[in-house]
């Protein structure tokens, strides 16, 4: 698929699938995530990782790939700006983010691989989850094009999936044997049926295997990359680090996390070890949080990746 034709799939997709609401008011984008009770607090806080890192306060912040800003958490980054500038490539996006933001946003349709903004501009910048729809050619100017909006002595962060997170590589039977664990003790002990999951109905196995593995909607384009390439990529453009946003995919969550068998205790777990070992559990957990942050000056050697 030619680039264009990429970029022209990801936004129909999202302009007439991602971002429709679906009955209960949640667009379609956030059956992906785990939105269970059990799960909620630790996904607030992984959310809220992202105001460490990005300055409390300034004139713009950039969010790049906005979507409809859906989760109240992602509203507190730009709390302290003047405006937060909502850029993405579908326009149904943008539509929904003035409904939440209003005269707090500015709204502009654009491609993340090609920002039509001042250089430094930005006093902050989060990008989440966007990077991943572009095509492996265009994901260094996209890197580039957010890194020279940035003011200096700023930061920005970005989120996205690796292709494979060698953690839940190796919990992938654990995960199995807990789902299957969890179905028979609710069948011989609750004796209800389990949940079954609309991937489960509606989608081939092979499909619902390779979505599940990307943790994607269907039908749009994702080209994910590993830390080593992440590593190579950035080496020499810009001061970085790789944290931890949350090691643990929304697989995981829902084969291993149930309320009755201790949930929240074994999520409050998990979140201490991210705490304690975030550089570790960011390369090899399921979703990195990259912290670039731009010196003031210029010179600052980019040979190694430097204390954000
Ligand atoms: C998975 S959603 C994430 C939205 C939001 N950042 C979040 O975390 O909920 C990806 C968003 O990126 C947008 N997007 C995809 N490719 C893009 C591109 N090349 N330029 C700008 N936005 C893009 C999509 O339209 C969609 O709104």
């Amino acid at each position: 698929m030619s680039d264009k034709s990429v970029k022209k799939n990801v936004r129909e997709f999202y302009d007439r699938v991602g971002w429709q609401l679906t009955g209960d008011e949640l667009y379609q984008n956030a059956q992906y995530e785990d939105l269970r009770p059990v799960s909620k607090e630790y996904i607030h806080r992984c959310h809220m990782r992202v105001n460490r890192h990005i300055a409390p306060e300034g004139r713009y912040l950039l969010d790049a790939g906005s979507g409809p800003v859906q989760y109240p958490e992602y509203v507190t980054y730009s709390e302290g700006y003047h405006a937060r500038v909502c850029m993405d490539i579908s326009i149904v996006a943008l539509r929904e983010a003035r409904k939440r933001l209003g005269d707090h946003g500015l709204y502009v349709v654009a491609d993340v691989a090609r920002l039509p903004f001042k250089s430094e501009v930005f006093d902050g910048i989060v990008s989440l989850h966007t990077i991943h729809h572009v095509p492996t050619e265009d994901k260094i100017p996209a890197y580039e094009g957010l890194y020279r909006t940035l003011a200096p002595g700023r930061k920005m962060v970005v989120v996205n999936g690796w292709t494979r997170s060698p953690l839940m590589l190796r919990l992938a039977r654990f995960m199995n044997l807990m789902k299957r664990l969890h179905d028979w003790w609710i069948r011989k002990i609750k004796h209800q049926e389990p949940e079954v999951s609309l991937e489960t109905e509606t989608r081939s196995p092979k499909t619902r295997a390779a979505e599940k593995d990307a943790e994607i909607p269907s039908g749009t384009y994702v080209q994910k990359h590993d830390a080593e390439w992440l590593t190579n990529t950035l080496k020499g453009r810009m001061a970085y680090q790789i944290l931890v946003w949350r090691s643990v995919s929304v697989n995981f969550l829902r084969s291993v996390i149930y309320p009755e068998w201790g949930g929240r205790f074994w999520l409050k777990v998990i979140y201490w070890f991210e705490e304690r070992f975030p550089r570790y559990l960011g390369r090899v957990g399921q979703y990195p949080l990259l912290v670039v942050s731009k010196p003031l000056n210029d010179r600052q050697s980019l040979d190694e990746p430097s204390k954000v």
